[in-house]
């Protein structure tokens, strides 16, 4: 044996550095240009609604969310209302345009109330804009300083899929409650024990998924965590494939979902057309104690998917132990999922608008970085007998 085998380790090693061999699961990112674009976090998710005033009250009530803050026409901002909604590192922004003749109006027009920005908190709202739109990125917001009393902050801001923006935003000595232009405007709401957002899942049009999965990689430097194909994800009526890209320091997962021939009309599908193009399909909220959660926001009124009784019938056998009672899960109707690292539990709203657009998943994560795949057929035949109700399967 001798010295054969750490030599030839060493040599593979040296051949792997110089030639750069990529691991084939993430063969989008340069090693040589690693995280060009560092994301602190999700600074913000700002939502364009029709009426921001009532769908504030509905985040507060049902989803357990705190108002911390408000901008409009009592604070100088002329052409819309803002309302800052937040719980624990959560933080929504619902806004609505006040006039007929801006550029929120006809977004609102097209797609309904919806996700217009993941605004990611940045050190450096400059540096990263200049180096997406380097690497390609479409600018939709120049580099420019907002202030007030409280500060200031710089703003930047690239577009992703559909109508949808990544702003930058960059603030070490900002002392507002929010970003500059809002004032404190605390309303206490009651906490559901929402914690942060886990993944933002976009939907895109059919053939786009490699080419948005491409955009996060090259331009923002992500990596892809994962891929499900229309084998994973088909049931007798539709089918889709994902995959999940995930920033350099794994704070921020983005599954990208593309539609796949189905029998019928895919869920995907039906997104796509009543939101008129690509955009956020939802936004998973990480909680601690999802038994607390959905109780409380079962008790608010918030609708979710109805999971069928026979998902419970041999769960015990699928998932194993688990450290919550199995009655209360059959109960709340909540999904488990297991893979080699451990488990996760989550359940879906129902769309949080009239349209079959936009909705939310609660997530609980034990020891699982997964995205419930498991859950995908009774999930998606949930999602089905919905569809059908609205005519649309
Ligand atoms: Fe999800």
């Amino acid at each position: 044996m001798g010295t054969g085998l750490p030599a030839l380790c060493l040599i593979i090693a040296f051949i792997a550095l110089i030639t750069n061999i990529k691991d084939p699961l993430r063969p989008d990112t340069n090693p040589m240009s690693k995280d060009p674009i560092p994301l602190k976090a999700i600074h913000h998710v700002e939502l364009w609604v029709g009426n921001a005033k009532q769908a504030a009250y509905y985040y507060r009530q049902a989803f357990g969310f705190s108002q911390i803050a408000y901008a409009g026409l009592e604070t100088g901002m002329r052409d819309r209302a803002s309302y800052v909604l937040e719980q624990g590192r959560v933080r929504l922004v619902l806004s609505t345009p006040l006039s007929g003749d801006n550029g929120m109006s006809s977004h609102l027009m097209q797609h309904g109330d919806g996700v217009h920005d993941i605004a990611f908190h940045v050190d450096d709202a400059d540096a990263c804009f200049t180096a997406a739109v380097e690497r390609g990125a479409k600018v939709a917001s120049k580099p420019q300083t907002l202030n007030d009393a409280n500060g200031s902050v710089r703003h930047a801001a690239i577009h992703t899929y559909g109508d949808t923006l990544h702003s930058f935003i960059s603030h070490d000595d900002y002392d507002g409650p929010f970003l500059p232009g809002y004032h404190a405007a605390p309303v206490a709401g009651d906490s559901v024990g929402l914690r942060f957002v886990d993944h933002i899942v976009g939907n895109v049009e059919l053939g786009k998924m490699d080419v948005w999965a491409g955009f996060y990689a090259n331009v923002l430097g992500f990596s892809q965590l994962q891929h499900f194909s229309d084998k994973d994800i088909s049931t007798e009526y539709s089918a889709l494939m994902s995959k999940v890209m995930e920033s350099d320091n794994g704070r921020i997962k983005f599954p990208l979902n593309e539609p796949a021939e189905g029998r019928r009309k895919s869920q995907i599908e039906e997104y796509l057309d009543f939101y008129d193009g690509a955009g956020v399909q939802h936004v998973a909220l990480l909680t601690d104690d999802i038994i607390k959660a959905i109780t409380n926001l079962r008790a608010n009124g918030v609708e979710f998917l109805e999971v069928p009784d026979t998902y419970y019938d041999d769960l015990q056998e699928r998932v194993g132990v688990i450290d919550e009672d199995m009655e209360a899960i059959r109960k709340l109707r909540i999904l488990v999922d297991r893979d080699d690292e451990g488990y996760l539990l989550q359940l879906f709203t129902k769309p949080v608008e009239d349209r079959p657009t936009l909705f939310y998943e609660i997530i609980q994560r034990k020891g699982s970085r997964g995205f419930g795949q498991g859950n995908f057929k009774a999930l998606f035949e949930a999602i089905e007998r919905h569809q059908a109700e609205r005519g649309n399967l």
